[in-house]
């Protein structure tokens, strides 16, 4: 099973180093084939000691340049960060980011050799027009989108299951998770929005989920190993 812990702006550098420590005492315990993955925000990057990734939540599709405000391959090379998330719903929505600019971001990273943890997810009122609905929006999301990259992985996280403490039901993620793996053959598919210790058993029980992308119950890291252990 894979565990990507996604922090988005939330965690300062001493926290994420706090965390780093106490997750490393907890991680001694886990199977090893399980994966984690942490996503700090930019300013928590660093090259960590432990059984887990540090990603990057976002990067520019630069080397480098005059792009104000954002960070590209030098900057993560510094940390030898080789894992970025790609395709965020916050970033689709608050941030603007097109399926055009989703798709460059990918090509140039899958390019420079990224593992890519690639999100879709639909909004409320569009799983409230029907299953068909939905899988015609998560389609549309891997416009551009090189599905047979080696190094990706891709994360279903329904928008309106997002933050909200309300996870998809077994029956949507496993209805959801079997159709998509149609298109992603054996690329691993994991499920975000609302996973947590409490709920984390059963979704991870479920076929066709491969791991969980978690937000919220991430933040502290005794319950992010909760859910690792579980
Ligand atoms: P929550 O776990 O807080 O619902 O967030 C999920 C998510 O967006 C992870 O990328």
């Amino acid at each position: 099973m894979i565990f990507a812990a996604n922090f988005k702006t939330n965690h300062t550098r001493k926290s994420t180093e706090l965390y780093i420590e106490e997750l490393n005492e907890k991680l001694g315990a886990k199977k090893p084939e399980d994966r984690v993955y942490l996503f700090p925000p930019a300013t928590a990057l660093d090259a960590y000691e432990g059984d887990f990734k540090v990603g990057t939540q976002n990067a520019y599709p630069a080397v480098n340049g005059a792009y104000t405000g954002e960070i590209g391959l030098e900057q993560l090379d510094e940390f030898d960060i080789r894992t970025i998330l790609i395709g965020h719903s916050e970033r689709r929505e608050q941030l603007g980011e097109s399926q055009e600019n989703v798709a460059e971001k990918f090509a140039f990273f899958q390019e420079h050799d990224f593992e890519i943890i690639y999100c879709i997810g639909e909004p409320l009122h569009v799983r409230e027009k029907g299953f068909e609905a939905v899988m015609q929006y998560l389609l549309a999301q891997f416009d551009g989108i090189d599905l047979n990259y080696d190094s990706l992985i891709v994360a279903y996280e329904p928008i309106w299951a997002i933050g909200t403490g309300r996870s998809a039901t077994i029956e949507e993620i496993s209805t959801t998770h079997r159709a998509l793996k149609k298109a992603i053959a054996d690329k691993p598919l994991l499920y975000g929005g609302s996973a947590k210790p409490a709920n984390i058993k059963e979704i991870i029980s479920i076929a066709g989920v491969d791991g969980v992308l978690v937000g919220s119950a991430s933040l502290d890291a005794e319950s992010f190993s909760e859910m690792i252990l579980a």
